[in-house]
């Protein structure tokens, strides 16, 4: 059970509270109603509706196809199940670079449409204007720094992010500016521990890691990795709490053995 289940519901304030207290912020992706339920009641602090829902739920090789329709059906599904957790939602790939009045409608969209609480944007000061109209309508931002899946076709490859030095400095310009523009928390994805301590160190606003070492203020994994469902992805970051994978494909085996060979339904199983 989680330290701080004793929260009735987390929100942005309690976050930015845990953060002063020293208390670690527990967050994992979920998709759909049945795990967000599971989830919420383990008592995580923090749902995230990732946009990694293109690779897990629909096959994707990259987080670019999710449309803005189908993060709005994955987020309603897990606001639905929700009574405790902050859900944040992932603003998919062409609903907000470059255009700040597209960036609040499609904030807006998501909120309405989906009850999330909160939204979470990749990128920094290229996004400035963006994540400033979105915030002017009340809409919580997470921001989300380093490895950046939705720019991957410009970096190449998802390795480490930051190692050389003018990629860190960039990073820790913009992770500055975002707490300056009054983002609620922010996600630093694949870089070095060292590089995502210190930015946790120099911010007031909640830091989460993925791949990012002990020393930010919480943890993300997505849901299926750290559950053992996804068995080709396997990052040194990852600890994968469940085989579900081997879980799964033995109860499919057994079933359909069962079927096959008639054990299945027996006598009390009938009408
Ligand atoms: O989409 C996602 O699941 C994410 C996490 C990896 C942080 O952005």
């Amino acid at each position: 059970m989680s330290v701080h289940k004793e929260y009735k519901k987390i929100t942005t304030k309690r976050l930015f509270d845990m953060k002063q207290a020293g208390a670690k912020i527990a967050m994992l992706t979920a998709y759909d109603y049945t795990m967000a339920k599971i989830l919420d009641a383990s008592g995580i602090d923090i749902i995230l509706v990732g946009d990694s829902a293109s690779n897990v739920m629909a096959g994707h090789e990259t987080t670019l196809p999710i449309t803005l329709d189908q993060m709005i059906y994955h987020a309603g599904s897990v606001v639905r199940a929700v009574d405790r957790a902050l859900v944040v939602v992932d603003m998919p790939f062409g609903t907000y670079q470059g255009n700040s009045k597209k960036a609040l409608e499609s904030a807006i969209r998501i909120m309405k449409e989906s009850g999330g609480h909160a939204v979470k944007m990749e990128g920094g000061e290229e996004i400035a204007e963006s994540i400033t109209r979105i915030l002017s309508a009340g809409i919580p931002v997470m921001g989300h720094l380093g490895l950046t899946p939705q720019s991957i076709y410009k970096f190449g490859t998802y390795t480490v992010r930051a190692k050389e030095e003018k990629e860190a400095e960039k990073l820790i310009k913009d992770a500055k500016l975002l707490e300056e523009l009054g983002v609620f928390a922010l996600v630093l994805e694949k870089i070095p521990a060292k590089l995502a301590q210190k930015v946790a160190q120099n911010l007031s606003i909640p830091v989460i890691g993925i791949g990012a070492g002990a020393g930010v203020d919480g943890q993300v994994l997505v849901m299926h990795d750290m559950l053992g469902m996804t068995k080709d992805f396997s990052p040194r970051f990852l600890r994968r709490y469940a085989d579900l994978h081997t879980i799964m494909s033995e109860a499919f085996t057994r079933y359909i053995n069962d079927v096959k060979s008639l054990e299945f339904p027996n006598e009390k199983e009938q009408y």
